[in-house]
């Protein structure tokens, strides 16, 4: 039996892909999880998770004793020199984090945790937590720290071994160097801070973030009513090297399992302490109107500005949060199919990552196993996730099959000449006037 020096509680895509990665830059890692199956599955090397790298990075670990899977967090930490905390901290009441998975686990490791261990907290979680944790656990030998994680769903092994930062908080300064001292192979510019810094620093980029994109949403907006095209307004703003090209991209709304549930998270920290965060609510009430936003421009392009959608057959292209991932938590498209569907339209969806027989959809939706199926007859496409084959469809074969020749393209995903060579009428976001 291998010593494994470092525990994982909670394989979810955080914490499963830290356990990875971590054994593949050469710790001894044992991962927890309180779903036997799961357990099971993970200890064959079975992974459910979409993760590109990630189910190969699990089997390379097994075969080289370095990565273990044990059913619960107390069958863990026994041995461990340093456990990191990756459960779920879902929206709770009012929006704030749910913390009962890490109190729970808080709890049951408490007085297993070897002398001198350091408990790691990469779940999000609210500014404060790290010594809320320390006085639960209330063992002067064991330290807290924050080291929250920056991964993005489709890309997570990626961005764990090419991060564009570390950082880390505690209390104690050598404990924050020991866990800084893990990613060390990596390379990266490490934040040493205190604990509530490096709780903020996770909420703060999220949110900036998601400002980023209800204001880039935004601004498609007023292209329409300018007759500007968002498309060169964004290269042209992104080339400052202050802003940067990446996450400018208009959509249907920002969504996900983090964007949405960190907004709201942080609004609640910030009225907690009386502060009015005007601007980070204005942030979200922006998305939530984009939605709303994507359905009437789909409604307009597709039965006119006076008609309804009742009955009205709409073929839907992407359900998932993003492309890349078989996420539906908070996405967006699913939000837009829902509108749709609320005014009475006769929905059809194909998403590649999705199966016909998911059963929580059947209510919006009918899911169909392939995207020409969904144009049969159907008065408009609506674009929702920007799954790259979409753009290789043979849009010829499209138009033939629709019954009305319009695709609203919500993700701006589509090249427009192609579409109108197959005589489709292509309406993107803030690049077309509103009439
Ligand atoms: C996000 C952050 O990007 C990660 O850094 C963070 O670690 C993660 O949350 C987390 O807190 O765990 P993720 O939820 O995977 O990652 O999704 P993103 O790739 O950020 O996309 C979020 C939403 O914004 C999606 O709905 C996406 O379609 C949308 N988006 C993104 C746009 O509409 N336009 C863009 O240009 C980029």
């Amino acid at each position: 039996m291998y010593r494994y020096d470092i525990a994982v509680i909670g394989t979810g895509y955080v914490g499963l892909t830290t356990g990875a990665c971590l054994s593949s830059l050469g710790h001894r890692v044992l991962c927890a999880d309180v779903d036997a199956r799961k357990v099971e599955q993970l200890s064959r090397g079975e992974v459910r998770i979409l993760e590109p790298g990630l189910a190969e990075l699990v089997r390379e670990g097994l075969a080289a004793g370095r990565l273990g899977f044990v059913l619960g967090a107390a069958n863990a930490v026994r041995d461990a020199d340093v456990v990191f905390l990756c459960v779920p901290t879902p929206m709770g009441e009012g929006g704030a984090a749910d913390l009962a998975a890490v109190e729970s686990v808080v709890e049951e490791v408490r007085d297993l945790l070897p002398p001198g261990c350091v408990l790691v907290n990469k779940s999000t979680v609210p500014v404060g937590t790290a010594e809320r944790v320390a006085e639960l656990i209330g063992r002067p030998d064991v330290s807290v720290v924050s080291n929250p994680e920056f991964l993005r769903e489709g890309s997570a092994v990626h961005d764990f071994l090419n991060p564009d930062r570390i950082v880390v908080g505690a209390q104690s300064p050598a404990a924050a160097e020991r866990v800084a001292a893990l990613y060390a192979r990596l390379g990266a510019p490490t934040v040493l801070t205190d604990a509530a810094s490096a709780e903020l620093v996770k909420y703060a980029a999220n949110c900036f973030l998601a400002t980023k994109l209800s204001y880039v949403n935004a601004m498609a907006e007023l292209c329409e009513r300018v007759g500007a095209n968002i498309g060169d307004v964004t290269e042209g703003m992104g080339y400052d090297r202050r802003i940067g090209q990446a996450f400018l991209q208009p959509g249907p709304g920002w969504g996900g399992s983090c964007l949405p549930k960190d907004t709201q998270a942080l609004l609640q920290v910030a009225e907690s302490v009386g502060f009015d965060f005007t601007l980070l609510r204005a942030t979200t009430d922006s998305n939530a109107r984009q939605r709303e936003r994507m359905v009437d421009k789909i409604a307009h392009a597709c039965v006119g500005p006076h008609g309804s959608l009742r009955g009205v057959r709409l073929g839907l292209l992407g359900l998932t949060f993003k492309a890349g991932t078989n996420d539906l938590r908070d996405s967006p498209a699913l939000a837009v199919a829902t509108l749709l569907r609320e005014q009475g339209a006769e929905l059809v969806a194909y998403d590649p990552a999705l199966s016909v027989h998911q059963a929580e959809l059947t209510e919006v939706v009918r899911l169909l196993d392939e995207p020409y199926a969904v144009a049969e007859g159907a008065a408009g496409l609506v674009l929702l996730t920007e799954w790259p084959e979409f753009r290789a469809l043979d849009w010829g074969r499209m138009a033939n099959l629709l019954a009305g020749r319009v695709v609203v393209d919500t993700r701006n995903h589509l090249d427009p000449d192609v579409l109108s060579r197959a005589g489709l009428s292509w309406h993107g976001l803030g690049n077309q006037p509103v009439v």
